[in-house]
């Protein structure tokens, strides 16, 4: 591997544990304003300080990210459909690699579709993306995208995907856990990191999602909405990398989490008090 594509993937998957937790709040480019994404900025900013990664559109990145915070960033470079249109797997490249390079960013994004009725422009665009990125040392997150079928979360399609991303060149793989996870994990020769999916119905739910995937060999996270859709998002991204990267148990993350929120429950505002002068 070119050293430049090497440190760019350090940067996300980390060296010193092999693991990784990122932010993802790419979700505009179907979804439009998403609940609580609706002001990126303001979803945005506290959560940077503990994210190790943020995966987002360079539209967002340019309106709602500080240039001078020292974040890498998986840039989504795939789109053209939204929830609302026929098909979501109608996706093509819509970001060049030379605005990637000016974005200085640590690795390119996109959507396959396996399966679905664009399956084949999917990972024609897959692989040369990986041939662009490869000769700009950028590695390439392939997403196992399931658009609306999200019954198609097992462990023998999602190993289909994973797998097929890898042969096509992809450096590291997004895709949702499932049962026996592990399959998937083993049959994919490049690291795995795995969406949160819809908001589930606790923190405890997501803390859980995250600590099987680890366990069954996740390399980490790419977490999106069971982090900002959360009442209290800083507690629940610090749980989940206390999952990932301190090897806490469930019990431990929820600690983590139920602490920090009641530390936000008290800390009051500071009010200036009015002292004549
Ligand atoms: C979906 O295609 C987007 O790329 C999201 O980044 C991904 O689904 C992860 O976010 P969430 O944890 O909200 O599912």
């Amino acid at each position: 591997m070119d050293w430049g594509l090497k440190n760019r993937l350090a940067r996300i998957i980390k060296p010193y544990d092999n693991r990784g937790v990122m932010l993802a709040v790419d979700h505009g480019y179907f979804l439009g304003p998403t609940e609580r994404l609706e002001e990126p900025k303001k979803t945005i900013s506290p959560l940077l300080p503990h994210a190790d990664s943020l995966m987002l559109t360079r539209g967002v990145l340019r309106t709602s990210v500080d240039a001078g915070y020292p974040i890498p960033v998986v840039l989504r470079v795939s789109g053209g459909s939204s929830i609302i249109g026929k098909d979501l797997s109608n996706e093509k490249i819509t970001t060049s690699i030379k605005d990637a390079i000016k974005l200085n960013v640590s690795a390119l994004a996109m959507s396959i579709f396996v399966g679905a009725p664009y399956e084949h422009e999917s990972l024609v665009s897959l692989g040369k993306l990986v041939n662009e990125g490869e000769e700009y040392g950028i590695p390439v997150l392939a997403v196992t995208a399931v658009g609306k079928e999200l019954e198609k979360r097992d462990a023998r399609y999602l190993s289909l995907a994973c797998r097929i991303a890898a042969e096509f060149g992809a450096h590291l793989v997004k895709t949702y856990y499932c049962d026996n996870f592990e399959k998937v994990v083993r049959s994919c020769p490049v690291p795995v990191i795995i969406a949160g999916g819809p908001k589930l119905a606790t923190e405890l739910d997501a803390l859980k999602l995250t600590f099987d995937a680890i366990q069954a060999g996740a390399a980490g996270v790419d977490m999106g909405r069971n982090i900002w859709q959360s009442d209290h998002p800083v507690p629940m991204i610090k749980a989940v990398k206390a999952i990932v990267h301190q090897n806490a148990t469930v019990k431990e993350a929820q600690d983590v989490f139920n602490r920090l929120k009641s530390i936000e429950k008290t800390a009051k505002p500071v009010i200036k008090s009015k002292t004549k002068s």
